[in-house]
């Protein structure tokens, strides 16, 4: 068990390490009850280093110490100290070669960092400290070194023995043993290590990159999985093409391998050479898999192989600059989506997701700066700030600066750093030299916790003359920074006319233009924009989601309802609908009552939206859809988060039910889509279908319900089947019953779509939610030391069982909080994610808030793990 008093690490402390790794040997013993590891590595002085005879700070966790030489001999009394942090070596030379022969126990490893065993196999997670559970290591990613590791292990159990590089080696051994021998010729930290060894199937295909080299792409998976590669490979070799194309960036090794896990705490890793997998992200067929999970794998298959330069070849100096490569790495990751989606969707689907996670996240007690500068639990800073925040930085980055500069900027990066360790402050000098712009003010996004909140005003003088905008920023108070700074926010506008053309005008001294960006950098500041074309009937605001702030533009109905018929930007129009939503739930929960007019103006916009002929329905699909309870809870200083599920629901009941025969008539049009074809084009439809089934159903549309039941029977494919039972999962129906009875026994014995079923009646608000969940933990398919499993209970139950998780007898949070101690004892990484939904006391109603606390004070007096006690402690801090 870890050390349970969070100490905090400082950015501000950072020094060089002591001593340069030259080169590493690493030796493995492999059997899943105990592995012998034989590290031997040249070490030298790091001439850098501040003091000039400081120790070798070797961590250790959890691992034996079998026997330790120093150029061949035991070091003499004292110079060899262990402590809780692992070794310290005194008394080293300027040069010297170490032998440390350590053991670990990967059958007990339910941490899943380190060794550990997976379905019978054996497998590694180094990122961000788990080097340190395997062997003696300066385990920090600015020490960098070559790798030569050399895998033995009883051949019938582990056939397959892989690591990160290149295979040199292999053969037979006696006593039914084999080996074999991998060297990584690219200097990388600890972090990127992998090992696999076990019982796998190997999917094969090639690529040939641009430079005509060819490449091995080898997906690992489980000998039943083998008919679900096809997706993966696929969608691998789009993402090294795009990353080609897009950014100039080659794979550089000969073989690029993929290998599908069943337990991993995270969704993919991207070990140098050998990427490993939740097989959650990798395996996919229509049958199994819906038109989401398709795109996610895409998308992570796509990210992990992105890092290869942005993460790999390049890497952070210390986990503070972890957005260096996470941020970064998500904005290509968007990018490559983008590419492969249609209108604008996915940049909308990203700014839901922010809103509904990262800005709550940075109202929180769990707020944090991009780069943070302090950390108990650096597994605690994989957070939905560091990547998607940092990814907003980059964004915006290429915005100020413009896209050309931008890209340049990124091939100086890449090159420069080619082979270090870096710092965020590194790369945003890169692009303040390429631009020749002064980027120090655009710093304080990585430093500063806290959304920006953003006002706008405008006014205008008649036909062919002038407006004025104003705009104003300030960021609201985080913990432990009180007073914040100014930000340089970039606004996208435009001013649309009456048939929602854009406007031409100019800004004093520029050219004729009919979209800008303004930079925001006062507190408050005007812009003047001269000889407009036309009058304009609305502003297009924030254009794209330009910069992550909230906006208040306080735009009247119609101006709204023009930019719902006519925005040009997908991200625009959508978010007119967001705000009308968002409009009619404030005033129902502040006022207590619907305001009627505005929901009749929102309903008659909505009618126009599906009469519209020409709106893409993946974006029709897209614009239909309430935002979430998490996204709304953030309107109200405190809400009860069972009222506002309540009048989210019935709003749109309200909204939908006069809607049913105008989405009854686009049904027919979307007959045939459960083709089997995987185009944008052909999702988009089935979103739409499943959409318009969805809405129906919450609108008591009666013929919804036999219709959802006709089309789980009929369905050819998950996304239909799964289409259907989101649909009926909120009824207290026999109809939801009776297709859930069918789809456990259907995929009882197929763990990832089991998953789904779990994630229904988890999530479902029908009554009977405390037996469901007894009733899910029981199956035969749930085990605790699997987190997708976890996950598929805990998570739902807590995202959107409103009525169960926030109970007002604190039934729903006991729960959790004794699933969390129960889960911290063998997993605290997951165990401490999946506590933050508790430590959002302050957001719900004072009565439940208290609830909360108290099963948060509860667990902070047990003897919990760092990872559980620095959440729970920052959760309760003043
Ligand atoms: N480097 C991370 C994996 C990781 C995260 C390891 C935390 C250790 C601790 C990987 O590149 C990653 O970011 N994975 C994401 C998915 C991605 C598509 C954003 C994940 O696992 O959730
Ligand atoms: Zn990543």
């Amino acid at each position: 068990m870890r050390d349970a008093s969070p100490l905090a690490v400082y950015l501000n402390d950072y020094q060089q390490p002591a001593f340069v790794v030259e080169s590493l040997e690493l030796d493995f013993d492999l059997a899943a009850a105990a592995t012998e590891v034989t590290t031997r590595m040249a070490v030298r002085r790091n001439p850098e280093a501040v003091e000039p005879d400081a120790p070798l700070r070797l961590y250790g966790d959890g691992v034996e110490l079998v026997s330790f030489t120093v150029d061949g001999a035991k070091p003499a009394e004292g110079l060899l100290e262990q402590d809780a942090e692992g070794l310290l070596l005194h008394g080293l030379p300027e040069a010297a070669r170490l032998e440390i022969v350590s053991r670990c126990h990967p059958d007990q490893n339910t941490a899943l960092e380190g060794l550990y065993a997976s379905s019978g196999n054996l497998c590694t997670q180094c990122e961000p400290e788990g080097f340190r559970r395997i062997t003696f290591f300066p385990d920090r990613p600015d020490v960098l070194t070559t790798y030569r590791v050399r895998l033995e292990a009883d051949r019938a159990q582990y056939p397959v023995l892989l690591a990160n590089g290149n295979r040199v080696e292999a053969g037979e051994l006696d006593g039914g043993r084999h080996y074999a021998v991998w060297e990584d010729p690219f200097l990388k930290p600890s972090y990127l290590f992998a090992l696999v060894a076990g019982d796998l199937a190997c999917q094969r295909d090639t690529f040939t990159t641009m430079s005509g080299r060819e490449v091995q792409l080898e997906l690992y998976v489980e000998a039943h999985n083998a008919d679900r590669c096809d997706h993966a490979l696929a969608s691998l070799k789009r993402a090294m093409r795009f990353d080609e194309e897009a950014f100039g960036r080659e794979y550089d090794l000969d073989v690029y391998m993929i290998v599908a896990v069943d337990d991993f705490n995270m969704g993919a890793m991207e070990n140098k050479g050998l990427n490993l997998f939740n097989a959650k992200y990798v395996l996919a067929s229509p049958d199994t898999a819906t038109d989401d999970d398709f795109v996610a794998i895409e998308s992570v298959i796509a990210h992990e192989y992105f890092h290869n330069w942005s993460g790999n070849r390049v890497t952070c100096r210390d986990w503070f600059q972890l957005s260096l490569k996470e941020g970064l790495t998500v904005f290509r990751d968007q990018e490559f989506t983008t590419d492969c989606t249609l209108f604008g969707v996915k940049r909308i689907d990203d700014v839901a997701m922010l809103r509904a996670f990262q800005f709550p996240e940075d109202a929180g007690p769990l707020a944090h700066p991009v780069r943070p500068d302090h950390y108990a639990e650096i597994n605690n800073f994989y957070t939905l700030t560091v990547y998607e925040k940092g990814a907003e930085l980059i964004r915006m980055l290429r915005t100020l600066i413009g896209r050309e500069t931008f890209r340049r900027g990124l091939d100086v990066y890449f090159e420069r750093f080619d082979g270090q360790a870096v710092t965020t402050d590194d790369f945003v000098a890169v692009m303040a030299e390429v631009s020749g712009r002064n980027l120090t003010p655009f710093k304080r996004w990585y430093t500063q916790a806290g959304t920006p909140r953003v006002t706008a005003a405008t006014s205008f003088d008649g036909p062919g003359g002038q407006a004025r905008i104003t705009l104003t920023q300030e960021t609201p108070p985080t913990p432990g920074q009180e007073h914040k700074e100014l930000v340089v926010i970039p606004m996208r506008v435009a001013f649309l006319d009456a048939k929602g053309q854009r406007i031409t005008a100019h800004q004093k001294g520029g050219e004729v233009q009919d979209e800008w960006v303004l930079e925001l950098s006062e507190g408050e500041q005007t812009f003047r924009f001269e000889e407009l074309s036309d009058s304009p009937t609305a502003i297009s605001w924030l254009r794209g989601f330009s910069a992550p702030v909230i906006l208040n533009a306080n735009q009247g109905v119609d101006e709204l309802a023009h930019l719902l018929a006519y925005d040009d930007d997908a991200f625009a129009r959508w978010e007119a609908a967001q705000t009308l939503f968002r409009r009619a739930i404030r005033s129902r929960i502040e006022h207590d009552a619907a305001d009627t007019a505005l929901e009749a103006a929102i309903e008659h916009a909505l009618a126009a939206l599906l009469r519209d002929e020409a709106i893409e329905p993946v974006l029709l699909a897209t614009i239909l859809q309430l935002p979430p309870t998490r996204e709304l809870a953030e309107l109200f200083e405190r809400v009860d988060p069972v009222r506002l599920r309540n009048e989210r629901d019935d709003l749109e009941k309200r909204l939908y039910m006069p809607l049913t025969e105008a989405m009854q008539q686009i049904q027919p049009k979307l007959d045939d889509v459960d083709n089997g074809a995987f185009t944008a084009e052909a999702m988009g439809r089935r979103q739409l279908r499943n959409r318009l089934l969805a809405l129906r159903v919450a609108a008591r549309d009666q013929a919804a319900v036999p219709e959802a039941l006709a089309q789980y029977q009929k369905a050819r494919s998950q996304t239909m089947r799964m289409g259907a039972l989101n649909a009926v999962n909120e009824l207290d129906h026999e109809a939801r019953q009776v297709l859930l009875a069918d789809f456990e026994k259907r995929y009882r014995d197929d763990p990832l779509v089991l998953d789904k079923y779990f994630g229904l009646q988890a999530g479902s608000q029908v009554a009977g939610g405390f037996e469901r969940l007894d009733a899910l933990l029981e199956h035969p398919g749930f085990r605790w030391t699997n987190p997708n499993r976890v996950r598929a209970v805990l998570g739902p139950f807590m995202a959107r069982n409103e009525r169960h998780f926030h109970q007002d007898d604190g039934e729903g949070y006991r729960r959790m909080g004794g699933f969390v101690e129960k889960l911290d004892a063998m997993n605290p990484q997951t165990a401490a994610r999946l506590a933050q939904p508790l430590t959002r006391w302050r957001k719900v109603d004072t009565a439940r808030g208290e609830q909360m606390r108290a099963e948060l004070e509860r667990l902070a007096a047990l003897e919990v793990s760092r990872d559980l006690r620095d959440v729970i402690e920052r959760a309760l801090a003043e």
